[in-house]
C-alpha cells in the first residue's frame, strides 16, 4: 500500500495525468498478482472528456453458476496536498505514527480500496486460489473530480459490473470502535461564476471611479447567494428537499454525538454556523447548502499592486439531498446569478460537474450480512448514518444498475480527508479487511 501512496495521483492536475495512470497500472498489476482474472485499465478519455483516467477492472467468476456476485468499488485518484507546509510528514511519503498511517490518499481512498485487495488476497491464499464468492473489482481515478468516465461505462457498459450487490469503503464510521453503514450520499453541482468588466486589467488610480471592477462585483452576487442564517437565497432551490423521515431523525438523535467536540476538535472554529432549527447531524447529511472554495484572479502576490482585473473569478459548490435534481438546481442558480449581475460586468455560470443525491434502502439480506459480520469484527451493533460527502457513482449503481449497494467505510471522523495530514488509523486498516474477508464468506456461503 505504501508504494501506491507515493505514487501523486492528484486527478485534478493536468501535470498529474502519468502520475494517476501509474496508479492505476499499480492497482492492475497487484489484482493479477493475487489472483484476479481479465484485468485490464479501461480508457475513459474521448473527444468529450479529454484528460479522463483509466478505470481498472478486474473479476474472478468461478465460484459456479447461483453463486452471489459482489462488486468492489473504490477510487485509486486523490485530491491536491496543499498547503503543503501544514503536512508533518510529506503527503506522498507515507508515514506511521501512533497507530495511524499519514498520506494524502491513506484512507480517501487507497487505503480503504486496498482492504478490498488485502481481502481478496487472503482468501484466495486460504482457499486455494479460489474465493467463496465471483468478485468484480472496479476501481476509477475520477472520482475526486465528479466520476464522468465511470459514468458513462456504467451508463453504456453496465452488463460488466453486474453483480448482486456492490461494496464501496469510501466513507468513515460515525466514532472510533463504531462499526457503521452509510445509507445516504449527498449530492452535488459544481459551478464557476466568471465575471469580466474592462477589456483589460487598468492601473486603478487611473481607471478607480469610473471602471467596475469584478471582484466587487462577484463579492456582490456571492454575498446574494446565501443569508446570514446559511438559507440559500435561489428560489425554488428548496421546493424538492425531502426530509429525512421520522425513524431516520430519531435513530440519529440516539447517536452518540457530542456538538462541543465536533466544533472544537474536528472544525476548531469559534462557533458553528447554519440553518436555525436543525441539528449539526441534520445540517451536514439531510440538509443543502453552498459554499465558495476559491476566488482565483486579481493581485495574490505578496505586496501591493493597485490594479482593476479585468476579469474575476469564483469556484462555487452546492452539496444537494435528496429528491432535488442537479440539472434542474443548476438551472434555477444560473437563471438566479444571471438576475443579480452588478450593472458594468458580464457574468458567465459554467456547471464544471455535478452527482446526484442518493439514500440507500436498507431492506436486503447483505445489510444484514454486513452487520454480523461488524458485530463479529467490532463486538458491536452496526449505526447507520449518512455522510455529507458525495460519492457520485453509488447513484449509478443504485438507479441505473440496479445494485443493492453497502457504504461500508473504515475511516475516523479526524482522519482528514482532504487536508492535511490525512491519515488511516491501522486498526480499523486491518478491522476493515477482516470485516471484508468474513462479508464475502458470509454472503458465498
Ligand atoms: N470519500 C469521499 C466522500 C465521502 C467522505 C463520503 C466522507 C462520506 C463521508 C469522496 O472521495 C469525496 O471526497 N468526494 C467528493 C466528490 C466530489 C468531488 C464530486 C466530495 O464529496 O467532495
Ligand atoms: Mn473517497
Ligand atoms: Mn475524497
Amino acid at each position: 500500500m505504501k508504494a501506491l501512496l507515493r505514487i501523486p495521483s492528484i486527478s485534478t492536475l493536468p501535470e498529474h495525468a502519468g502520475d494517476v495512470r501509474r496508479a492505476a497500472q499499480f492497482v492492475a498489476d497487484e489484482l493479477k498478482r493475487i489472483g484476479m482474472e481479465n484485468v485490464r485499465l479501461i480508457e475513459t478519455a474521448a473527444t468529450d472528456h479529454p484528460g479522463g483516467h483509466p478505470l481498472v477492472y478486474a473479476d474472478w467468476l468461478k465460484a459456479g453458476s447461483g453463486a452471489t456476485t459482489v462488486l468492489c468499488y473504490g477510487h485509486y485518484d486523490v485530491q491536491p496536498a496543499e498547503p503543503l507546509d501544514e503536512w508533518k510528514s510529506p503527503p506522498f511519503e507515507p508515514t506511521e505514527r501512533d497507530g495511524n498511517l499519514y498520506a494524502r490518499g491513506a484512507v480517501d481512498d487507497k487505503g480503504q480500496m486496498w482492504m478490498h485487495v488485502k481481502a481478496l488476497e487472503s482468501l484466495f491464499a486460504a482457499n486455494g486460489g479460489r474465493l467463496p464468492v465471483n468478485i468484480r473489482v472496479i476501481v476509477e481515478g475520477e472520482e475526486e473530480v465528479g466520476g464522468e468516465g465511470i459514468a458513462r461505462f456504467v451508463r453504456e457498459h453496465g452488463d460488466q459490473l453486474k453483480a448482486d450487490v456492490a461494496v464501496v469503503s469510501d466513507t468513515e464510521m460515525f466514532a472510533p470502535d463504531l462499526p457503521t453503514l452509510c445509507v445516504g450520499l449527498r449530492g452535488m453541482i459544481y459551478t464557476e461564476i466568471e465575471v469580466r468588466g474592462a477589456r483589460t486589467d487598468l492601473h486603478s488610480g487611473m481607471y478607480g471611479g469610473a471602471a467596475p471592477n469584478p471582484f466587487v462585483a462577484l463579492a456582490q452576487i456571492i454575498s446574494k447567494l446565501k443569508d446570514a442564517d446559511g438559507r440559500i437565497l435561489v428560489p425554488g432551490f428548496y421546493d424538492k428537499v425531502a426530509k429525512p423521515t421520522v425513524d431516520e431523525l430519531k435513530a440519529w438523535k440516539a447517536l452518540p454525538f457530542d456538538e462541543e467536540h465536533f466544533r472544537q476538535a474536528e472544525v476548531g472554529s469559534c462557533e458553528l454556523t447554519g440553518e436555525p432549527g436543525y441539528s449539526v447531524l441534520e445540517r451536514i447529511w439531510a440538509r443543502p447548502t453552498l459554499d465558495v472554495h476559491g476566488m482565483p484572479g486579481g493581485f495574490i502576490g505578496s505586496g501591493a499592486k493597485t490594479v482593476i482585473p479585468a476579469k474575476a473569478l469564483a469556484k462555487v459548490s452546492m452539496r444537494l439531498v435528496p429528491d432535488q435534481i442537479p440539472v434542474e438546481t443548476f438551472g434555477a442558480y444560473k437563471a438566479y446569478v444571471e438576475s443579480i449581475v452588478p450593472k458594468g460586468v458580464e457574468a458567465d455560470v459554467r456547471l464544471i460537474h455535478s452527482g446526484d443525491p442518493i439514500v440507500i434502502s436498507t431492506d436486503n439480506p447483505y445489510v444484514k450480512s454486513a452487520t454480523e459480520v461488524m458485530r463479529e469484527v467490532f463486538g458491536k451493533e452496526t449505526v447507520f448514518v449518512r455522510g455529507g460527502g458525495s460519492i457520485p457513482i453509488v447513484g449509478d449503481f443504485v438507479r441505473e444498475l440496479k445494485t443493492p449497494t453497502l457504504l461500508m467505510g473504515f475511516g475516523l471522523p479526524d482522519d482528514n480527508l482532504h487536508a492535511p495530514n490525512e491519515k488511516f488509523h491501522l486498526a480499523n486498516f486491518h478491522r476493515g479487511i477482516e470485516s471484508l474477508i468474513r462479508f464475502f464468506s458470509n454472503v458465498g456461503a
